[in-house]
């Protein structure tokens, strides 16, 4: 035998992932090691980006109450009630009972796939969407289905083909609202025919609504599931994305549905977050304090990335081979390429050209090619700097 398959015996088949170093990564590493600044066009973590978070924020954790442990599985009463004010500041009334808390989003997939899948099992996903997606369902032995959303004038969710991939396998629909990169809602007759479907295949929604608050057009009306009283429904959100503090690993779940179902539901969750309390004290006593200042935080977020957005689509206006797809919301925008371009070899050649990184599509799952996707978040004069050096040296 092999030594790699003696190894690969060693450890359980869903780790067997490959760690070879991409080619985009390798080039990053050589361009740095030769000395060159690499604008990056792809940083999505919010504390990387140059914004002033207000100052008195930590004050709250050095509270004495967080020398105190008293852990409630479901988090903290006090926490989950400035989670249930969140909503009903945005018009939504969803009583903290209802209200789970977790250490992140990620964490709170696994948690519902523990509760709704045996290994083997299968939940739906929208593609193109954000790669951890993939990880998730590894780790916990589902299988994954994807099911396309496209783009005529704005992306749409292909619903015949998400019906088809439903089987007596299937148990729970993702939904991302609004979607990683994509940046679109999910449309209101989308939302009728997937609640249609779920209730009369008896599949569960998950609705990652964690960029919620990024609606670029605060006219427009967007669809929460949060209120959908039917079937069993579970929202998500958290701060790492409303108030851009990740490193405070705080997010939640909120069930909704039907009566029986959603008490069955909060008894096995409840089980499943006490096996791991995994949300720390501190941060549950100081999320009231924090939640509080979720307009000018949210704001600060939301203003760089609209100006950022709408920079590049007067930007790239003017080259005829290059579209900025429209985005309704989040932290990303997307570049449809022309025909026939490899997006890595594009990605490669902007990068040693222009010194500038950017994601190549296939990273979010593209479903066609060429794509690519940049992060809204980088501080304005990076960001434009960075989309005038594509632009100056173009690989099309
Ligand atoms: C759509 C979506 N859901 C969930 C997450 C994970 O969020 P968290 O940091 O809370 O795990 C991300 C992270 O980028 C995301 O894009």
């Amino acid at each position: 035998m092999s030594e790699e398959s003696v190894l690969k015996n060693r450890f359980a088949r869903r780790t067997n992932w490959s760690f070879d170093i991409n080619r985009v990564t390798e080039t990053v590493n050589q361009l740095r090691l030769q000395g060159n600044t690499i604008l990056d066009l792809t940083c999505s973590n919010p504390t990387q980006c140059g914004f002033s978070y207000p100052k008195n924020m930590l004050s709250p954790l050095s509270a004495l109450e967080n020398l105190s442990y008293a852990p409630d599985p479901q988090g903290l009463p006090r926490a989950r009630q400035a989670v249930s004010d969140y909503y009903r500041r945005r018009g939504f009334d969803v009583a903290p009972e209802r209200i789970f808390l977790t250490a992140s989003s990620s964490e709170a997939y696994s948690a519902l796939f523990r509760l709704l899948t045996d290994p083997g099992d299968h939940v739906l996903f929208p593609r193109p969407s954000y790669p951890l997606f993939q990880f998730l369902g590894a780790l916990n032995d589902i299988v994954l289905d994807t099911y396309p959303i496209y783009y005529d004038t704005q992306w749409r969710i292909d619903f015949k083909a998400l019906s088809a991939w439903v089987t007596a396998r299937t148990k729970a629909i993702v939904l991302v609202n609004p979607n990683n990169p994509t940046g679109s809602f999910v449309g209101h007759e989308s939302l009728m025919q997937i609640k249609a479907l779920c209730l009369e295949k008896g599949l569960a929604i998950i609705s990652d609504e964690v960029f919620w608050d990024f609606a670029f057009d605060e006219t427009a009306v967007h669809e929460s599931l949060v209120s959908h009283q039917r079937g069993l429904t579970f929202v998500l959100g958290g701060l790492s994305k409303a108030l851009g503090l990740p490193q405070m690993k705080l997010s939640w779940m909120v069930l909704s549905g039907d009566e029986p179902l959603v008490a069955q539901a909060a008894a096995r969750l409840e089980m499943i977050s006490d096996t791991y309390l995994s949300v720390n004290t501190p941060v549950q006593n100081a999320l009231e304090s924090w939640l509080n200042c979720d307009v000018p935080m949210r704001n600060m977020i939301l203003n760089r990335v609209r100006a950022n957005y709408n920079f590049l689509k007067e930007a790239v206006a003017h080259v005829e081979e290059v579209t900025v797809l429209h985005v309704e919301g989040g932290w990303y925008a997307m570049l449809r390429l022309p025909d026939g371009l490899s997006e890595e070899e594009a990605v490669l050649s902007v990068l040693r050209e222009a010194q500038v990184l950017v994601h190549p599509g296939y990273f979010f799952d593209c479903a066609e090619a060429p794509y690519w996707v940049v992060s809204l978040l980088p501080p304005e004069a990076l960001f434009k700097t960075g989309v005038e050096r594509i632009l100056k040296h173009p690989c099309w």
